[in-house]
């Protein structure tokens, strides 16, 4: 025990070059979906290498045919030889940033900034995910620095190609299984806390299926006065196949689309009972009231373990300022689905193309393109490690910690277990209030913080 109290105290009087450390890594604008930033994220890719590389971790940045895999290797302590080998994966690359104008400062300028609910890191990747997997560096850092090895023999896999799809990470891990098939359980740092204060494990994620359509009609735009009445629409028809996916119970439409989605089990709704989940707070938030999903379906239900359709994008005709009297020649929606259970991405895929297809008038064509199509992932919590993880994030924070689902995708998990038969635990300190993906986003201190005395203790108590 008074070994992970020291490198507990290393890590309180190391906090600010810990956060100094962070921010120079949140100047980096690795946006791995945009080329124009290639560059950038080979950089974090080379930053990420020389602080593994600091705490005497073999590491280098792999090339890939998109962004580079950040891989490092080291062994345990000489007096240990039996302690476990443990996978650490993150990501370093970050979402875009638009809408630019509804940031309050540069979002690759990194503040620190005192704000009604405590003190928080600002910047793009704050929170997903270069402060969430920092919080493993840093506590891997103060335990290097206080016994001279780590707890555990670790591998690191960081890769740069998250946010845009992991194009290049199941050929990486089909080309280098017997690299990285020997961890006994990966560690993933890309989750959040359950409500403000409850550390949570992860063990249910959603999948993820995306597609774009684009609905043609007319060779051109066309003057809505001189055609409109007697020529097709092709916005017209696309808003009515987008009305058409949802029922008035919120069902959604698509032939076999809940095969493969099961009940919950009366133990995980009595634990997640017990969550005491408010709808009305969490949706309060982001300005909203009521729950919009499925019919009789608790709120928690809504977001970790059913399946969902959502428009993301749309867009047709003239949306600039001002007005034009114009019939768009096509009309384009980028549509996702998330997934529980074992439905099946490429039979959902094909027969929302098939529905798509059918409900197209005379004169009128569909394109697809496909974006992603990953299972919803599981974690077996069989291995004793799971247990141990749980008691140590108590220890750390006010409540006790909770297995809980995720309503957001994490294909790399599934991965993991399919290819190199390794399981996942996934552990992570962000708040619902983060605004990934949005504007503003950001990290708490105290989450930096007390995620990095978290992993000390989840490594102190496997190892
Ligand atoms: N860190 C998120 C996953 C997440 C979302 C965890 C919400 C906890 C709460 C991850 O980086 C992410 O955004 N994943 C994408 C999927 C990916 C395939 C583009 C997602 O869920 O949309
Ligand atoms: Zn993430």
């Amino acid at each position: 025990m008074s070994n992970l109290n020291a490198v507990l105290s290393r890590i309180d009087a190391e906090l600010d070059p810990a956060l100094d450390r962070l921010m120079d890594l949140l100047r980096i604008p690795s946006i791995s979906t945009d080329p124009a930033f290639k560059g950038d994220c080979q950089r974090a890719a080379d930053w990420v290498v020389a602080q593994l590389q600091s705490l005497g971790v073999d590491a280098e940045a792999r090339p890939t045919p998109g962004h580079p895999m950040v891989v490092g290797h080291i062994d345990g302590p000489a007096d240990n030889p039996n302690c476990p080998h443990l996978m650490f994966y993150g990501h370093y690359d970050v979402q875009p940033v638009d809408p630019l104008d509804l940031w309050d400062k540069p979002p690759f300028e990194p503040e620190l900034q005192d704000t009604p609910k405590g003190r928080v890191i600002r910047g793009r990747g704050s929170s997903d995910d270069k402060g969430q997997f920092m919080t493993f560096i840093e506590a891997c850092r103060a335990w290097k620095a206080v016994h001279g090895a780590l707890p555990c023999k670790l591998t690191f896999f960081l890769e740069g190609e998250e946010e845009s799809g992991s194009p290049s990470l199941v050929p990486f891990l089909k080309e280098n299984t017997a690299e990285f098939s020997t961890p006994d359980l990966a560690l993933i740092c890309d989750t959040g806390l359950f409500g403000h204060d409850t550390p949570a494990i992860t063990t249910m994620l959603r999948g993820l299926l995306g597609e774009e359509i684009t609905i043609t009609g007319p060779n051109k735009d066309l003057h809505s006065g001189m055609y409109g009445g007697i020529a097709m629409n092709p916005a017209r028809v696309l808003a009515r196949i987008i009305a058409s996916l949802h029922d008035e119970t919120g069902r959604i439409t698509v032939p076999g689309f809940y095969d493969g989605v099961p009940e919950l089990s009366a133990e995980l709704r009595n634990q997640w009972q017990s969550l005491g989940f408010d709808p009305a707070e969490f949706l309060g938030e982001v300005g909203l009231s009521e729950p919009a999903g499925e019919q009789g379906r608790s709120g928690l239900e809504m977001i970790w373990s059913r399946p969902t359709c959502e428009v993301n994008g749309m867009w047709s005709g003239y949306t600039g300022d001002g007005f034009k009297t114009v019939l768009p020649s096509e009309a384009s929606a980028k549509i996702s689905f998330r997934l529980v259970g074992t439905q099946d991405p490429l039979a959902i895929r094909e027969s929302f193309r098939a529905m798509v297809r059918e409900m197209l008038p005379p004169d009128c064509e569909v394109a697809f393109k496909p974006h992603g199509a990953s299972p919803a992932g599981h974690m077996s919590t069989a291995n004793p490690m799971f247990e141990k993880a749980r008691v140590a994030l108590s220890d750390e924070w006010p409540n006790a910690a909770a297995f809980v689902g995720c309503g957001g995708s994490i294909p790399i998990a599934g991965y993991f277990q399919s290819i190199l038969e390794v399981d996942s635990m996934l552990i992570g300190f962000g708040r619902d209030d983060d605004q990934l993906h949005s504007p503003n986003e950001k990290y708490d201190v105290e989450c930096f913080h007390k995620g990095m005395r978290s992993w000390a203790r989840v490594l102190a108590a496997v190892a």
